[in-house]
């Protein structure tokens, strides 16, 4: 669905609210078979992955790329060169130069990867902009952030999509394709979350992007250098969209379904703090701080057409990683631990199938056309299909999968989450973000292998 302008915007609004540039509507339709020409906001380590994929691909120009950090700029601009591609512009001399990128008429969308607290930011900038804008995960950190992104889609009638990767994994689509099949009747359970020891991303010694020392913030390098913070100032579910946005998808959140109200529990903070003493001994500065983010945060959500979804945020402790999902309905379930499937009537009773004929059978069409492709473009293949479906939403200027609506509710429950911990898991009601749309909107017709 395209946005029609709205009357009552006015460039006063828009540059009123910041952006010294005409706000430009994304109204011209592309042609299918047209180019993307493709800015880059942020190009560390997850920009450099969206970059060298985008450069694969014979459909898309990178004529911009903006980071503060001029090393990232260097080794982009190597890639762009070994894939035999022009020159991209390049930006950074400071925080908001991503705002003359914003400017330039040759670009027509734009991929952000930079720390959370610019996401909704340059989003919204970037939506003011005209440029179809693609957001890393999460995509908002508070609730007037995901509020941000909805009025400003709504007001510039200018398209983003969550770049929520793990809505493309391959066992994640088969089990869509089982859901959408009715292959485990009605649904009624989900269990997710992002449970990833992450000791060695939060801490390193400003040299590596992981492990190698005890530092973060300033003396440290890539995520380290920034994400580390939230779990000393936030006890939240802090990183929710790997988990949830399959899930979301798989229940038509925002589209016949939504998510009505959360309860969030955090364990006690040991994790990091054993790390730190254990790496660098009692001594060491870091050794001394506070840990507000709970070892383990723990979110039941209900949504309104009654399923419930259980949410981990499990980051600070040794494990192996897993996403945790279940997929549970009156015929059967799949869980992802354990690769197992049960569907009543079809498998020996009580007893769990490995999961892997199942999938097989189920595979996605995109998968069966794409796997190939798919090859190489990280996280086991699921990046090259995020990033298919925002180049091929953008060449056409239509609506993403997974849209300013997801975003907001996705990325709503680490603040939500944080006032249920801070209030004795207290109930906590979700925004409805599509003001009642929900109702009528549509799923997305994600069974073809287009995009
Ligand atoms: N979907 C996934 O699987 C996945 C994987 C890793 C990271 N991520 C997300 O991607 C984002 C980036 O993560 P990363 O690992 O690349 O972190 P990173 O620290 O390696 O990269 C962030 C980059 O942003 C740049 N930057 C910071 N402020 C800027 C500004 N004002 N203007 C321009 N550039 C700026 C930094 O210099 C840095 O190069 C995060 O939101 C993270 O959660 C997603």
């Amino acid at each position: 669905m395209k946005l029609k302008r709205r009357d009552f915007i006015n460039t006063a609004a828009l540059t009123g609210a910041g952006l010294m540039m005409a706000p430009g509507f994304t109204f011209a339709k592309r042609r299918a078979d047209s180019r993307l020409r493709l800015g880059f906001i942020g190009v560390g380590l997850r920009g450099t992955w969206h970059l060298k994929n985008s450069l694969k691909r014979d459909d898309v120009d990178v004529v911009a790329i903006c980071d503060t950090n001029s090393e990232r700029l260097e080794i982009c601009r190597k890639h762009i060169a070994d894939a035999g591609h022009k020159k991209a512009q390049e930006f950074g001399d400071n925080d908001y130069d991503y705002r003359n990128l914003l400017e330039l008429s040759k670009v027509d969308a734009v991929i952000i990867s930079t720390p959370w607290l610019w996401h909704t930011p340059m989003t919204v900038d970037a939506m003011k902009a005209g440029k179809y804008a693609g957001v890393e995960v999460s995509a908002a950190t508070s609730l007037a952030e995901c509020w941000d992104l909805v009025n400003t889609h709504e007001e510039t009638g200018t398209h983003m999509m969550i770049l929520e990767n793990v809505n493309y994994r391959r066992d994640v689509m088969a089990v869509l394709n089982m859901v959408r099949q009715n292959v485990f009747g009605e649904m009624i359970h989900y269990r997710c979350g992002y449970q990833h020891d992450l000791r060695h991303v939060k801490f390193n010694n400003g040299e590596q992007p992981y492990g190698g020392g005890i530092e973060f913030g300033e003396k440290a390098a890539s995520e380290a250098q920034w994400r580390t913070l939230h779990s000393l100032k936030r006890n939240a579910d802090l990183y929710p969209t790997h988990g949830v946005g399959p899930i979301a998808t798989y229940a038509d959140i925002n589209r016949g379904n939504r998510f009505m109200s959360l309860t969030s529990h955090a364990s006690k903070s040991r994790g990091l703090h054993d790390y730190l003493v254990r790496e660098g001994g009692t001594d060491h500065p870091n050794a001394k701080l506070k840990w507000k983010l709970g070892d383990v945060v723990t979110t039941t959500i209900d949504t309104a057409n009654g399923e419930t979804i259980i949410v981990s945020h499990d980051t600070n402790l040794p494990r192996p990683y897993s996403l945790g999902f279940r997929v549970q309905g009156t015929r059967g379930l799949w869980e992802v631990d354990g690769n197992r499937i049960y569907i009543e009537g079809q498998s020996e009773p009580h007893k769990w199938d490995e999961a892997d004929e199942w999938l097989k059978k189920y595979d996605h069409p995109l998968w069966k056309k794409f796997g190939d492709d798919a090859e190489g473009a990280g996280h086991g293949g699921m990046d090259f299909f995020v990033l298919n479906a925002f180049v091929e939403s953008a060449k056409r200027n239509i609506a993403p999968p997974l849209d300013a609506y997801d975003a907001a509710a996705w990325s709503a429950i680490t603040p939500l989450s944080e006032v249920s911990i801070a209030n004795n898991g207290e109930v906590q009601d979700f925004p409805d973000f599509t003001r009642a749309r929900w109702i009528k909107r549509q799923p997305y017709n994600w069974i073809k292998d287009t995009w």
